[in-house]
């Protein structure tokens, strides 16, 4: 059976088999832009990457190229498509920096931070050009979290604060991290693999597999310390670790009570993972942006989050750790790549039968009274968290 056979509905079954096509298809992968990608909200910059007048950050919603900018004269932040209005070339190649103007390099037409048409050269060969509504075109709403900030191409629809529901606390103590707050300032490293870009969003929260996939830097850790590492034991039996799904497709990995549980010890480690649907994840010292890029290739930005008020030093370390695992020579993120996203897409070829399980732990997920449901460390519960509203935005009932 092949996707085009399949509709939104089907591709996903009551019991939790999940069509391979819903991971490898072009159509189905296009059909995720407009109803996922272009009617919610998306995580596109933090506040602190915007701090000054005229500050900018570039990045992509969907697969759209945007300019995220805190305007000159208002202070106000824009989120707008990289495009100039003659002939569509992107007017900004930076990944970040200050600017007052932006100016296309392709026959120098030129924009306000705030994307307002404030220049045409040689203007006289226009008979009558209104510049007055060739701004870049801005979408259409724009609102902050805790300083994460989102935008939707969607003028109507649930508030920022409706759609993140119960996610909101989460990312509240996310933003209390530091004695004065988090920055998200440093940069960033990214990755980029031949998949779909659900699977890195799924792999956020699997506890599942942590003891498999990285299982080499367990026996590391295990050689440093003189111990292994206790995590493994604690998916499977610690009774305080759980699973949560936070309703609107968000989850959460508790390790014990988020306010005070312990973060495996590592500097700067949040006390939980969290998902942020569509593509926002948290994990460790990192905040994760996932950017696809094509049913089978996908782009992933890892921004390591600093604690504001602490030392340089102290934030070095942050970002020692993170490397560790999840840069570039890193003894964990490499491994994910290669095993979680890449040979699921190798093994995905066999279409011959195309479905996977995602029913771990269903059985005994309960129901809380205000809608959230509650799993082990070890089940999928952020999975289908994801799905349930992956099928609502795809149109499945
Ligand atoms: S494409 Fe931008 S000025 Fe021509
Ligand atoms: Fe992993």
């Amino acid at each position: 059976m092949s996707a085009t056979d399949l509709e939104p509905g089907e591709l996903i079954t009551d019991d939790w088999r999940i069509h391979g096509s819903v991971y490898t298809s072009q159509a189905v992968f296009a059909a995720e832009l407009e109803r996922v990608f272009r009617t919610g909200w998306l995580y596109v910059a933090h506040e602190s990457q915007l701090r000054n007048p005229g500050d900018y950050i570039t990045t992509r919603a969907g697969l759209q190229p945007v300019i995220v900018s805190r305007g000159g004269d208002t202070g106000e932040i824009s989120v707008m498509l990289n495009r100039c209005r003659h002939r569509g070339a992107t007017v900004c190649q930076a990944d970040e920096g200050n600017a007052n103007f932006f100016r296309c390099a392709y026959h120098g037409w030129t924009y306000s931070n705030t994307g307002e048409l404030r220049g045409v050269t040689y203007d006289q060969a226009y008979e009558d050009l209104d510049k007055s509504s060739l701004g870049l075109i801005r979408l259409p709403r724009v609102e902050s979290h805790a300083g994460f900030i989102f935008a939707s191409f969607a003028a109507e629809g649930p508030s920022l604060a409706e759609f993140l529901g119960h996610a909101a606390p989460y990312l509240d103590l996310i933003a209390q991290q530091g004695p004065e707050g988090i920055r998200i300032d440093a940069g960033y490293h990214h990755i980029g693999y031949d998949g779909n870009w659900k699977l890195q969003v799924e792999n956020t929260i699997d506890n599942y597999h942590f003891g498999f996939v990285h299982r080499s830097f367990l026996e590391v850790l295990a050689d440093r310390v003189g111990q292994v590492p206790p995590i493994v034991r604690n998916i499977l039996t610690n009774d305080e670790w759980r699973t949560i799904d936070l309703g609107n497709g968000h989850s959460v990995h508790e390790f014990g009570d988020p306010k005070t549980g312990n973060n495996q010890g590592q500097l700067g480690d949040l006390p939980f993972n969290l998902i942020v649907f569509p593509n926002l994840c948290f994990v460790g010292a990192q905040l994760r942006h996932v950017l696809p890029l094509s049913a089978n290739r996908t782009e992933v930005r890892l921004y390591p989050m600093l604690h504001q008020g602490e030392s340089d030093e102290y934030n070095a370390e942050i970002l020692r750790v993170h490397e560790g695992f999840y840069g570039p020579a890193g003894m964990g993120g490499s491994d994910d790549v290669e095993i979680a996203f890449e040979r699921v897409t190798a093994g995905m070829q066999a279409t011959e039968h195309d479905w996977l399980i995602m029913s771990r732990g269903l059985h005994r997920e309960e129901q809380m009274p205000d809608g959230r449901v509650v799993g082990r460390a070890d089940d999928e519960v952020p999975q289908r968290a994801f799905y349930r509203q992956w099928q609502r935005s795809m149109g499945a009932s």
